[in-house]
């Protein structure tokens, strides 16, 4: 059993991080046959894509695709630690899977993903869930197939989670939600140790992966038919700043540019890293969707020092009104957190002044939450809940208001679109994304899914656009 260690992983170490190669051996090929699994995924992108890899590597050990967890014979619930509603949905599940295993006592239940890194996590289950199989962390996701096997054979709980971050495993098996489009890692762990955060202890040091892999992964995609690649990390702008070379993230950017993908993403970028010649590349290449996920946080330049950002209101608007300037037509999206301990009325109103300067695309809001471990947690916090779910309601009518404004700039407007599905709900309807990453509805062949195709705008809605199909 090796249990996670909070003093462990938040120390950091100048160790270059090597890199190893996946390779499943031939006695685990069959030990899924003739059974099912069915994984649940909480939390961000980065956890989605290694439900990518844990599905792969399952079939790869002959489980197949469940589509309910109900009839399902092993069940995995990747997790997400980064605000309390999140730890009370994964704990929730717990709850139903423990009836389930009642009624079908052979079900074997996994539980990994952020939470798995969490000492007072792990302690719950071997106090209270005892009766759950396997747990393993973000660090050793290519260990399953092992620590699944071992589980087997010893018929109790299972703890493998390492507090500190190893090699980093390449040629680990994916199996993709989505021909068209696909999240690519280029690092992992974070080291800004923003306060409220609890990232960095759950994903551990910042460690970029070598350029080679990410290109040639790019290019295989790209060879396959894919038009969209997000790159993927947690601050991604810091991506190479770990590395023995000269090459940061507009290298990166540029490169991946260059192998021709129709459309390149990336997320998420922290303000302090952001460089100019990193939007001069997104400027420069058309490819390069014109699209920037620029968190703030807080308006309040005082609630900033207090959140470790680094930053101030001013750094903010400027890096905010150089990036309007120069990439055309870029939409902005942010994340916001109110209620931060000791967040006054006067700090709330500069958030809601810079809102009201910045009129963001789109924004995702959320009251602070507090998680154990980390710097905020000690923070005296004086806010009841009711004025912080009154300042989110507050902020929320704000930047409503403004997507809607954003959204109603772009009737008549004809629009690139990477279609991406039916709609559901509506009969003959195809969904799919802007350039600028806005939601659009059209009508239109199911056969155009996977293309990008032009849409002329015809309705705004506040989280949405109504269009009709060029062509
Ligand atoms: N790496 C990204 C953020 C990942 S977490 C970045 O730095 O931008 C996504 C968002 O969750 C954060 O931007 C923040 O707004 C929010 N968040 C993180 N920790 C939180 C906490 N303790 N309480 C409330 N919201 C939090
Ligand atoms: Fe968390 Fe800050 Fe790292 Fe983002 S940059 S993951 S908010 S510590
Ligand atoms: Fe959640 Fe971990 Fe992502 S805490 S937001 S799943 S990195």
């Amino acid at each position: 059993m090796i249990l996670p260690n909070y003093s462990e992983a938040k120390k950091r170490t100048k160790n270059v991080t090597l890199r190893e190669e996946y390779n499943l051996d031939d006695s685990m090929k069959t030990i899924g046959v003739g059974k099912t699994y069915f994984i649940k995924t909480y939390g961000c992108q980065m956890n989605e894509h290694d439900t990518e890899n844990l599905k792969a590597m399952l079939e790869e050990m002959s489980f197949s695709e469940a589509d309910d967890y109900k009839n399902s014979d092993l069940i995995i619930l990747n997790t997400c630690s980064i605000r309390e509603n999140a730890h009370n949905k994964a704990f929730g599940m717990l709850g139903r899977l423990k009836h389930l295993k009642e009624e079908r006592p052979d079900i074997i239940v996994g539980l990994c993903g952020c939470m798995a890194q969490e000492e007072g996590v792990v302690n719950r289950l071997l106090e209270k869930y005892k009766w759950v199989n396997f747990v393993f962390g973000t660090h050793n996701i290519h260990r399953l197939p092992y620590i699944l096997d071992e589980s087997l054979k010893s018929k109790h709980l299972e703890i493998e989670v390492y507090s500190k971050e190893g090699n980093i495993v390449e040629g680990i098996p994916v199996k993709r939600e989505h021909s068209y489009k696909a999240y690519v890692n280029i690092m992992y762990g974070c080291d800004k140790f923003c306060t409220y955060c609890i990232v960095p202890f759950t994903r551990g040091k910042q460690r970029s992966r070598d350029k080679d892999d990410i290109i040639k992964e790019v290019i295989e995609l790209k060879n396959n038919g894919c038009m969209e690649v997000t790159l993927l990390g947690q601050n991604v702008n810091a991506y190479g700043k770990d590395l023995e070379i000269e090459y940061g993230m507009e290298d990166l950017l540029r490169d991946v540019a260059l192998t021709g993908i129709p459309r390149v993403r990336f997320m998420t970028s922290h303000p302090w890293d952001f460089t100019d010649s990193m939007i001069e590349v997104i400027s420069k290449y058309d490819n390069i969707m014109p699209s920037i996920h620029l968190p703030v946080q807080s308006g309040s330049s005082r609630i900033l020092k207090l959140m470790g950002r680094r930053y101030t209101k001013e750094d903010y608007l400027k890096l905010f009104n150089t990036i309007k300037d120069k990439i055309r037509n870029v939409s902005i999206s942010t994340d916001i957190i109110v209620g931060f301990p000791g967040e006054t009325e006067e700090d709330f109103q500069d958030t809601l002044d810079l809102v009201e300067k910045c009129r963001y695309d789109n924004a995702f809001t959320f009251i602070f939450s507090k998680r154990e471990g980390t710097a905020a947690c000690r923070l005296e916090d004086n806010v009841d809940i009711t004025e912080k779910e009154e300042r989110l309601y507050r902020l929320n009518e704000m930047v409503n208001k403004y997507f809607l404004e954003n959204n109603k700039k772009l009737i008549g407007e004809v629009v690139p679109v990477l279609v991406e599905g039916m709609a559901s709900g509506r009969k003959a309807g195809l969904y799919g994304y802007t350039d600028t990453n806005k939601l659009i509805n059209f009508d239109g062949d199911e056969s155009l899914v996977g293309q990008i195709v032009n849409v002329k705008v015809e309705e705004a809605k506040t989280w949405s656009l109504d269009g009709k199909y060029i062509g």
